[in-house]
């Protein structure tokens, strides 16, 4: 697979010098002030310039959305559906610019052709919601990309080790979406970035740049952004679901099995929701809660779908399935996925820096 378009940059603060940034109409433009963030294992690693992943979100996350964060110098990441065939072909549409990019396989017994062929077209094939196999791994090495687990335990963690994976990611239970494990994101970090070698993601909560250096501070080598996301002009969700996202305030998110209607359920039914949704959900008679139009036709989506709404469902959104954090309420504005990204870094950086102790002179002022 060809390099990594964007490459590590040079110095202990590379993202300070200036380069083009893709903003809105797809044009390049010079900009003198972009993201500076610290090179961390994780930026080295996979080619990126910014220590920040977007998360998988099925149809909450279209190409458009994997694009934009990837421009901005964060890893853009392709959700494949549970099953999903032909991701080379999913990949290959989605016209992908300069940038680094994942794809996102889900649920177990992903077939080893899949894998292989995600991983001739991506710098980082993603796994999520099956115990880590080698046999995976060795299938994305045998197309030289670089494996990633997103794990819910330690145990998981140096399982996806032992299986060969080049990075893990930890999902704290903070955070939204089927949610993998039980613990904390704090605690389940720092045991993991003591336990293994690899680059270690945190996942859960990072909405802004305090949350982010947060993690950055605690030993992660970078973030997943997931609910924060949502809120941005790329993402797929339907404005009301949007609008949920944007009204939720602090403890309005749930986990639940109320929406148990999905294959990744089948296994566990826990996946952490906006709260209002379980609450409209529970109101609604048997039976079908909307529609879904995809290009090949019209799905009837049941009630308790674990499908979140994107805008080409129509139906009874709020009763749909939510998928939210626990730090929803900090996210309160929509806007470009890019600039919240670039904004998150900078501000991290900021707050890294401000956190070292600055020399004294011998009067006690601040040099
Ligand atoms: C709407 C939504 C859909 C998600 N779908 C997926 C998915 O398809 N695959 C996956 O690996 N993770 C998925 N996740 C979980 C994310 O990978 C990640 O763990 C989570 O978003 C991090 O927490 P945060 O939402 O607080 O940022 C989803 C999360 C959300 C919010």
């Amino acid at each position: 697979m060809p390099p990594p378009a964007n490459p590590p940059a040079v110095g202990p603060f590379g993202g300070g010098t200036a380069r083009p940034r893709v903003v809105g109409s797809g044009r390049a433009v010079p900009v003198t002030e972009v993201a500076a963030m610290p090179r961390t294992m994780f930026t080295d690693l996979v080619g990126c310039r910014l220590p920040v992943q977007q998360a998988p979100m099925g149809a909450i996350s279209p190409p458009a959305l994997a694009r934009a964060v990837a421009a901005a110098g964060g890893l853009g990441t392709i959700s494949v559906p549970p099953g999903g065939e032909a991701p080379a072909d999913l990949v290959e549409q989605t016209d992908l610019p300069g940038g680094v990019f994942a794809v996102n396989l889900v649920g177990e017994g992903v077939a080893l052709d899949t894998i292989r062929r995600a991983a001739a077209h991506v710098r980082v094939v993603d796994f999520f919601w099956s115990w880590p196999r080698r046999a995976a791994v060795d299938a994305v090495h045998a197309e030289g990309a670089l494996a990633s687990w997103q794990v819910g335990s330690l145990a998981e963690a140096v399982d996806a080790v032992d299986a060969g994976v080049d990075l893990v990611t930890v999902q704290g239970r903070g955070a939204g979406g089927h949610v993998r494990g039980d613990e904390p994101l704090g605690a389940l970090l720092a045991s993991v970035v003591a336990a293994v070698p690899v680059p270690v993601l945190a996942a859960g909560g990072i909405v802004d740049a305090r949350s982010l250096a947060d993690v950055l501070a605690a030993g992660a080598a970078g973030a997943r952004l997931g609910t924060r996301l949502v809120a941005t002009p790329e993402s797929g969700a339907h404005p009301d679901y949007v609008a949920a996202v944007l009204a939720a305030g602090s403890g309005s998110t749930e986990i639940t099995d109320a929406f148990a209607v999905c294959p990744l359920c089948a296994t566990r039914p826990t996946a952490r929701v906006l709260s209002s949704a379980v609450a409209a959900v529970r109101t609604l008679p048997e039976g079908g809660v909307g529609v879904l139009s995809t290009p090949d036709g019209e799905m009837a989506l049941t009630r308790g779908h674990g499908m979140p709404p994107s805008r080409t469902v129509t139906g009874t959104v709020a009763a749909m399935a939510l998928y939210a954090g626990e730090a929803v309420g900090a996210v309160s504005d929509v806007r470009p996925a890019g600039d919240v990204v670039a904004a998150m870094c900078r501000g991290a950086d900021a707050l890294l820096i401000s956190a070292v102790p600055q020399p004294r002179e011998p009067g006690g002022r601040e040099r």
